[in-house]
């Protein structure tokens, strides 16, 4: 299927009813700042599966989009896709690829054979699986994402790491996500039956967008099915490249576009990495009077005490340095971060961090 024909194109976007190898050979070089791609998984299902229980039919991916001939004109598809897609990525860009076993490790050599770097493969747990039906194999409970630069000297792509561990209540975030499939409300459904049998979580296309890219980066995703990675990139104020070959599903997509609100800009503001923000030695905490010379730092427990110097240096028994040197002396490490390992303590003895202090000075900064 080739008629391309536009279905929507916004300030924001397009949705494109085409197929993407020929549609994307249109879009500009060096254009696009993130791809998220799902393409068809080449299932290879024979027959049809009916649950032990009641001998209800369970809902497969036999469409035509996921047959191919053989293993050959699944790669030939998957590496004309993924050049284009590699011409059409900024240099600053980074693409994205969900797959299950049956297609993701064909496609992590077609990945590297062309170039891409590969940064993570992150793998999407499913709280909620569908169940072996035969028990003939385990439950079949993740798929995995491939997440890789355009290539190894691309080290500019963007990664909100900050934004991650946020998410993650201040834990760095792991490269296994535990989410559900899509299910209830979220499942776009026509005349009772699912509208596209592989819906995504719009919560793994959120993560995928608020990890790789910013406000106003152009998000394209060349296998759109129902849509879930517009409405995301929509939602979190991204603009939006969608490309699908089936007339009805762009329909679904659109749809489904047309009742997204973006968020408002304030409220799509990430966490900034610590080294974006203005540099404040330990001695400005002196100079502006928030720790006193004579005070003493402790660490969390309380345990280990240093005396503050009137020049921003601090003496620990015979040891002496700065808050950085001396934290590690006192553990015995490597290296120490000074400012979360040091805190001070009020006339009660609560302990406030030294890194909260720097706040508060690099909000006067601001
Ligand atoms: C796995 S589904 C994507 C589902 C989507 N992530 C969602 O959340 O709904 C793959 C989609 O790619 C479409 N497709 C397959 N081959 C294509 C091609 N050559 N060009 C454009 N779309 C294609 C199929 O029609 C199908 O809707």
């Amino acid at each position: 299927m080739s008629h391309t024909k536009t279905k929507i194109r916004a300030e924001a976007g397009e949705l494109i009813v085409g197929d993407c190898v020929q549609e994307m050979a249109r879009l500009q070089a060096d254009s696009v700042d993130l791809v998220f791609a799902d393409p068809p998984y080449n299932l290879q299902l024979g027959g049809e599966l009916l649950r032990p229980n009641n001998q209800s039919r369970v809902d497969g991916v036999a469409d035509d989009w996921d047959k191919f001939e053989d293993f050959a004109a699944y790669d030939a598809f998957t590496r004309a896709w993924l050049a284009e897609a590699r011409r059409v990525l900024k240099e600053t860009g980074s693409l994205w690829v969900i797959g299950t076993y049956h297609n993701i490790h064909r496609i992590g050599t077609a990945l590297q054979d062309l170039g891409f770097w590969l940064l993570n493969d992150v793998v999407w747990r499913k709280s909620n699986p569908m169940p072996n039906f035969r028990g003939r194999r385990f439950t079949n409970a993740q798929e995995t994402l491939i997440w890789c630069a355009k290539g190894e000297a691309h080290k500019g792509y963007t990664f909100n790491y900050e934004a991650m561990k946020s998410l993650n209540e201040d834990i760095q975030m792991r490269s296994d996500w535990l989410l559900p499939i899509c299910t209830g409300a979220e499942r776009v459904k026509k005349n009772g039956r699912k509208a596209h049998p592989t819906q995504k979580p719009e919560a793994l296309l959120q993560r995928v967008i608020l990890a790789a890219s910013k406000p106003g980066d152009v998000v394209l995703d060349p296998f759109l099915g129902s849509g879930t990675t517009v409405v995301a990139a929509k939602r979190l104020g991204r603009r939006w490249i969608g490309i699908e070959q089936s007339a009805d599903y762009a329909e679904v997509a659109a749809t489904r576009l047309a009742e997204v609100t973006p968020l408002d800009g304030v409220d799509l503001e990430t966490m900034k990495p610590k080294r974006a923000e203005p540099r404040v030695p330990f001695g400005n905490l002196l100079e502006r009077g928030l720790i006193a010379p004579g005070e003493t730092l402790y660490d969390r427990m309380k345990k280990v005490k240093a005396r503050v110097r009137a020049d921003g240096s601090l003496a620990h028994g015979p040891l002496t340095g700065s808050i950085h040197r001396i934290g590690a002396l006192a553990q015995g490490a490597q290296a120490c971060n000074g400012w979360t390992y040091w805190y001070v303590a009020d006339e009660k003895g609560d302990l406030t961090s030294i890194d909260s202090l720097r706040d508060l000075v690099r909000k006067e900064l601001d």
